[in-house]
């Protein structure tokens, strides 16, 4: 499934304002054809890549780009009000290793060349908690495979699910894959957030709403 930009609450003028002048600037188009080579997307010194998809208001995104200003992250994600968010955080800490994609994060998976990614965040990702809408879920076998070959040997990938039968189905399709190595050792590894990633709005909904997350880190195995 496809989705096309879905526009929330009015923008802030200010919002507005960056969404005409800054977003320009660091859209991403992905090509019909072809690939899209992340090394084109950012100044010649920046050699490691990350992707976020779904990157909802961007608190984790923006964190992570303002830690690692060597990065250059790709944020993809189609909630317009969010995509504002991150423009207003960009334009604050004058993060210049942002580039977004407004669109469906598969069509750039697609589109990447293999082993260019250093980590992948899917965080919070839309449950979809009807059984007939399961197969809309953004972290299945097919998106898996395509992370598998994007991303380096050794890369990071990072998911997040406050809902059971999402973190099950997520964590089963992870381990039935052959090229990930899951990094928990003991139950907190996976019951806690690290240090290193910063929380989400999400991640704060879930649990003022008394839903436990579950945080999973795998590593790339060598090819
Ligand atoms: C539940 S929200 C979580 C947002 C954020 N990661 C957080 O933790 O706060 C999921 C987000 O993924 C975005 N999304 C859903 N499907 C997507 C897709 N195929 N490509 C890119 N973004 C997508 C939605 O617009 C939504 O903002």
């Amino acid at each position: 499934m496809i989705y096309g930009r879905r526009r929330g609450r009015k923008l802030r003028p200010a919002q507005a304002g960056l969404m005409a002048t800054l977003l320009p600037r660091l859209h991403v188009a992905v090509p019909d054809s072809g690939t899209l080579d992340p090394f084109s997307l950012f100044p010649s010194q920046i050699r490691r890549f990350a992707l976020e998809i779904g990157f909802g208001a961007g608190e984790h995104l923006a964190a992570q780009a303002a830690s690692h200003r060597d990065t250059g992250f790709i944020g993809v994600e189609i909630f317009e009000t969010g995509i504002a968010k991150l423009l207003t955080a960009i334009a604050a800490q004058d993060l210049a290793n942002i580039r977004i994609l407004i669109d469906d994060a598969r069509l750039l998976l697609a589109a990447l060349p293999d082993r260019c990614l250093d980590a992948a965040y899917i965080l919070f990702p839309d449950p979809w908690p009807k059984l007939r809408h399961r197969k809309r879920r953004i972290v299945s076998p097919a998106t898996l495979a395509q992370l598998a070959r994007a991303m380096r040997d050794g890369a990071e990938l990072r998911l997040a699910s406050d809902d059971p039968d999402y973190q099950s189905a997520m964590l089963g399709d992870v381990t039935a894959a052959s090229e990930w190595e899951w990094l928990a050792r003991r139950a907190d590894d996976w019951r806690t957030r690290p240090a290193d990633w910063p929380a989400t709005r999400y991640e704060h909904k879930a649990l003022a709403a008394g839903r436990t997350p579950i945080y999973l880190r795998f590593k790339r195995r060598s090819r």
